[in-house]
């Protein structure tokens, strides 16, 4: 067995953080911010896929934040500068369309650009991007990054941003900044949960209505994070993909959503469709809802522990009937079951990306260890450990 030690990605400290976005904005500007923001990436306990099917999620913001520290101009210009990337971008609000500009800028740009064409009242900015959420880990970058930038755009133009109604707006305007300009399908579970999470809970979403309940997790486990380092994007066709196929499969079953059918419709259902891959993507969305379901219960009577198993049988979902595991989130699941913790699955979109794993407490570092060990053995690259807490939604922190 490998004696390779385990990669912490620790959320560190946040007044550090700001420190830091304050000075890259001056020395990128010759100038202060006026504020400086802040939103977290997310994991989704529960409920994969069934965002854009219309069913219940599970999400949590997790402690690793995005930071944006703006001003705002009166030329009507943006400038947007990172500290992680070198591309830069410079041009005026009324010269945005969908797909210019690419990259990073294209997801920040979007939300000024859908601010804009949901009629709200935008000036310039100067904008200085410290993205602390691992990008391409499944972990929502991309949402703390829209949600960071739409919330320090609204503030500094005098939008509220208070209230659930405000926070739902502002997560509209993120996913057709996702959608529309970045041409990233994403389903709006992420933009939910970065703009109306509680810390010390988890947010059960009904992605049909968006209405929204807050799930205390109880203090009974650890949750460690694993990415994979297998990165994937959600422009790159295997995410739209999945989501393809199970708007053929409601076609042909003629239901407005998949999310809406009951377990005991599926044997009289999955003969009617025309291929396996169908049959596969309903039986995952149908099964994956009901295990929301209990999840929430064992989060509710303060048994996260006996939430493990259920996680499993999500991952097998995932993997068996969805397929969109990777061998490196099976080689997670597997190392972490053998070094006992009660449950594991992939989590987010899918195709590389991170896992999420329930340890009983105190039992992370050993966890993630054996993990460690176990990728090394297996020639895959060492893989990031961060351990996560429930945490806040998007706010200003300056
Ligand atoms: C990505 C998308 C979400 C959701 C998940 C899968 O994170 O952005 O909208 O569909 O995948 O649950």
């Amino acid at each position: 067995m490998s004696t390779a030690a385990p990669d912490w990605v620790d959320a560190g400290d946040s007044r550090d953080h700001r420190a830091d976005a304050q000075q890259a904005f001056t020395a990128a500007f010759d100038t202060e911010p006026e504020g400086i923001w802040s939103a977290p990436g997310r994991v989704n306990l529960i409920g994969e896929h069934l965002d854009y099917n219309g069913g219940p999620v599970l999400p949590l913001a997790i402690d690793h934040r995005t930071l944006v520290a703006a001003s705002p101009r009166s030329d009507g210009r943006i400038r947007m500068a990172s500290r992680q990337d070198a591309a830069t971008w410079e041009g005026s609000l009324a010269e945005l369309r969908p797909g210019r500009p690419t990259g990073w800028c294209g997801y920040a740009a979007g939300v000024l650009w859908a601010a804009r064409e949901a009629g709200r009242p935008l000036s310039g900015l100067n904008l200085l991007v410290d993205g602390r959420v691992p990008v391409g880990g499944g972990l929502s970058s991309s949402a703390a990054l829209t949600c960071a930038v739409a919330l320090a755009a609204a503030q500094l133009s005098g939008s509220g941003v208070s209230g659930d109604d405000a926070r739902r707006e502002l997560a509209a305007i993120c996913v057709r900044a996702e959608n529309d300009f970045a041409g990233a399908p994403t389903g709006g579970m992420d933009q939910a949960v970065v703009l109306r999470a509680l810390a010390g809970h988890a947010l059960l979403l009904d992605c049909t209505t968006f209405d929204a309940e807050q799930v205390p997790v109880p203090h009974v486990g650890e949750l460690l994070v694993v990415d994979t380092r297998g990165h994937h994007e959600l422009t790159d066709g295997q995410y739209g993909g999945r989501r393809a196929a199970c708007e053929r499969a409601a076609q042909e079953l003629d239901v407005p959503r998949l999310a809406g059918l009951d377990v005991t419709q599926l044997p009289g259902l999955l003969p009617r469709l025309s291929d396996d891959e169908l049959r596969g993507v309903v039986r995952h969305v149908v099964t994956e809802v009901q295990r929301v379901g209990a999840v929430v219960s064992h989060l509710r009577e303060g048994r996260l522990l006996e939430a493990g198993p259920t996680l499993l049988e999500s991952h097998a979902s995932m993997r068996d009937d969805f397929v969109i595991s990777t061998p490196e989130l099976d080689l997670v699941v597997e190392a972490a079951v053998a070094a006992g913790a009660p449950g594991a699955r992939m989590t987010g979109g899918g195709f590389g990306g991170s896992a999420v794993v329930l340890c009983r407490p105190g039992d992370r570092p050993a966890v993630a260890a054996a993990i460690t060990g176990a990728f090394a053995a297996a020639g895959f690259a060492t893989p990031g450990m961060l351990p996560v807490q429930a945490s806040g939604a998007a706010a200003r922190m300056a």
